[in-house]
């Protein structure tokens, strides 16, 4: 069973749950700690945010490099540098490749109810399509688009009124808990994977190592 103290995230954009993740790590109690932050993009609030909390950052950007497996490669290994336990992919707009799936266990947020709206549009997609409860999911990642092991959901309702701007404000309060509230507990209690099902704790209460 995999545990996950030492947390690398990535973020293109705001960061606002990185920054949920910050302060929850806060308590040590919470059992685990963001160790670097990772970017694509130079100037975005995500790396300034890491940066008031003290923790090192890195930016590699796809555009500097000659293939996007010379990507791959550069960034798994920026984040080996910080021997995560866990890889959480936070708002960061880039799809990870082998080297950083097969080094490490990476988790990954996406603002609709997966396998429904997958990719960079999740909320316009679902808002478009005329639904009335959307919301987010917590998934391990693998080499698809949005496509990896569910790890949690949370139901959004989305209201009569409602832009994308709203509606993804709205889910963006749910994801973070939701976030920091699965990566504490997979921290604390561990996870496991048989398939698509991801089973949190050791449910048969025997040995978790
Ligand atoms: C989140 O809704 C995430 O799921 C999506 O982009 C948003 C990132 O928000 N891919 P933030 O940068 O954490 O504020």
């Amino acid at each position: 069973m995999s545990k996950a103290g030492r947390l690398v995230v990535l973020v293109s954009g705001s960061g606002t749950n990185l920054q949920a993740l910050l302060d929850a790590s806060a308590d040590p109690a919470y059992g685990a700690r963001v160790v670097a932050v990772g970017a694509d993009r130079e100037g975005i609030e995500g790396l300034a945010r890491a940066t008031r909390a003290q923790v090192p950052t890195f930016v590699e950007k796809l555009g500097e490099y000659p293939t996007r497996a010379d990507w791959d490669a550069a960034i798994a290994a920026r984040i080996a540098a910080y021997e995560p336990d866990l890889v959480v992919s936070a708002g960061f707009m880039k799809i990870l490749g082998t080297p950083t799936l097969q080094a490490f266990p990476v988790l990954n947020t996406h603002p609709a109810l997966l396998p429904s709206f997958p990719g960079a549009h999740g909320v316009r997609d679902a808002l478009a399509h005329g639904v009335k409860v959307t919301g987010c999911t917590v998934m391990l990642a693998d080499e698809g688009i949005d496509t990896g092991p569910i790890v949690a959901q949370e139901a959004v309702p989305v209201l009569p009124d409602d832009d994308e701007a709203v509606l993804h404000e709205r889910i963006k309060t749910v994801e973070r808990r939701l976030l920091v509230e699965i990566v504490g507990r997979m921290a604390r209690e561990g996870w496991t994977v048989s398939g698509r099902t991801v089973r949190i704790g050791n449910q048969s209460g025997g040995e978790s190592t």
